[in-house]
């Protein structure tokens, strides 16, 4: 059952959401004041003098594909504080990190150009994804020891450092035992060790540490069921990023929304997961959500038939994904009827016998004013170049009305 609370919440922010868009609107340089830092985000104690840096307040997070043809340099950072690149590999048999002649030019250009920009973002190298899938065993195997996991985490070090990053993240897509998700929390303790040390050593801020990771903590769906190391992910990351999104797609032969925030009928839901996460141990200071710049495509059994959860055959246009922009253009080719499910807070458009599921303005506002609402650390886009004008990430400039009503309301 969707929490009627929330349900009510998510009226209610509907309501304010039309009056916010006439309020005016606080300067885009000032953010709330940065959250203090618990104790348990805290540095080993080992470290002497510590140049941490202290956590942000609202994160506004986004990641660029590395094989994308939207370039860094056309980034508009003034819609963000942190923007990862996606992905380098670890090598299968040395565990070091893959440089590829491509990311050799695309490293430095990504820095360079994110770091000129004004104002200035953070830059985060993110390691693993989902694909090849075989690099989940690749962390699998180089996780299992202190030597291995030393020799990936100096490597990963030297590559930030070399290109002038300020923290690592760690995509591994998924540790599919309780073994490996131990091996994950181990990995992780040892990686904000040595991140810890070598910024002490020398003299540097230390890198940030933080990790894409499932939509909820606990894992069910496929493998063994198991759950992440809640309380060591708590204490060692900066923050976790969970893909609250790909909750259905064109592998089903049923339609679905890809990103609901409320599931009445089961737990494929942002609300689940989020809470999943909470109850494992990670604080809501350190969450940061995920919200996709993409939909899922079907082909309907029935085009007559065309709700949420109706019969598909196959694959949509764009071959089941279409970026955001790709929505809007396919909507206004094909005169889609375009319907909002207030339930799910989802979008989908019909037309010509297929179906769309994405996000929009209304649904990407009251995500956002959602975890504004649960205290979430913020949130971060997947992915950099599916809506060039930014006119969905624009949405989560903070206003009077919004801070005000996150903070009554919570
Ligand atoms: C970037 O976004 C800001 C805020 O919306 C806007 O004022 C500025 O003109 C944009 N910059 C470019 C280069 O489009
Ligand atoms: C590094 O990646 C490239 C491109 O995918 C691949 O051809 C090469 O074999 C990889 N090198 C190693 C040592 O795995
Ligand atoms: C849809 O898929 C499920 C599970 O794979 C299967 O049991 C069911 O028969 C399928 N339905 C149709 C209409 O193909
Ligand atoms: C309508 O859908 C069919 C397949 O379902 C496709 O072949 C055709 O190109 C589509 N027409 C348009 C205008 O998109």
């Amino acid at each position: 059952m969707a929490s009627p609370k929330l349900a009510s919440i998510a009226l209610l922010l509907t309501i304010f959401n039309l009056m916010i868009n006439t309020s005016h609107s606080v300067s885009p340089t000032s953010s709330p004041a940065p959250a203090p830092t618990p104790a348990a985000a805290r540095a080993p104690s080992a470290a002497p003098r510590q140049s941490t840096p202290s956590p942000p307040g609202i994160i506004r997070a986004a990641y660029w594909e590395s094989f994308s043809d939207f370039p860094p340099s056309a980034i508009n950072t003034s819609h963000f504080t942190h923007v990862y690149y996606a992905f380098l590999l670890p090598e299968p048999t040395t565990y070091k990190l893959n440089i590829t002649q491509s990311d050799e030019i695309l490293l430095p250009q990504f820095t360079s150009a994110l770091s000129e920009k004004n104002p200035p973002v953070k830059t985060l190298l993110s390691i693993g994804g989902a694909f090849p899938p075989s690099v989940a065993q690749v962390f699998a195997e180089m996780s299992q020891s202190t030597k291995s996991r030393a020799v990936f985490i100096w490597s990963a070090i030297r590559v930030a450092r070399k290109y002038g990053f300020d923290g690592l993240d760690i995509d591994w897509e998924y540790p599919a035992s309780e073994r490996e998700m131990r091996d994950f929390g181990r990995l992780l303790k040892q990686c904000r060790q040595t991140l810890a040390l070598e910024a002490a050593v020398m003299g540097k801020p230390r890198l940030l540490l933080t990790g894409a990771v499932y939509y909820s903590a606990r894992m069910e769906n496929s493998g063994p069921a198991r759950t992440y190391p809640g309380p060591e992910m708590n204490k060692y990351m900066d923050w976790v990023n969970p893909m609250t999104y790909d909750y259905h797609g064109s592998w089903e032969n049923f339609t679905g929304p890809n990103a609901a925030l409320f599931d009445p009928n089961g737990k494929l839901s942002t609300e689940y997961g989020i809470g999943s996460w909470l109850e494992a141990g990670v604080s809501a200071q350190k969450l940061v959500m995920g919200l996709p710049l993409y939909g899922r495509t079907w082909v309907l059994e029935d085009p007559s038939d065309h709700g949420i959860g109706s019969k598909a055959l196959a694959p949509g246009p764009g071959e089941g994904v279409l970026g955001y922009d790709a929505v809007r253009e396919w909507n206004a080719a094909n005169k889609a009827s375009v319907v909002y499910d207030g339930e799910s807070v989802s979008y989908y458009s019909v037309a010509n016998g297929s179906w769309v599921g994405y996000d929009d303005q209304m649904s990407i506002d009251l995500k956002i004013q959602y975890a504004r609402m649960k205290g979430l650390g913020g949130y971060f886009f997947w992915a950099l170049g599916q809506n060039r004008n930014f006119a969905i990430p624009k949405l989560g400039k903070l206003n009077l009305l919004s801070l005000v009503l996150t903070f009554c309301v919570r």
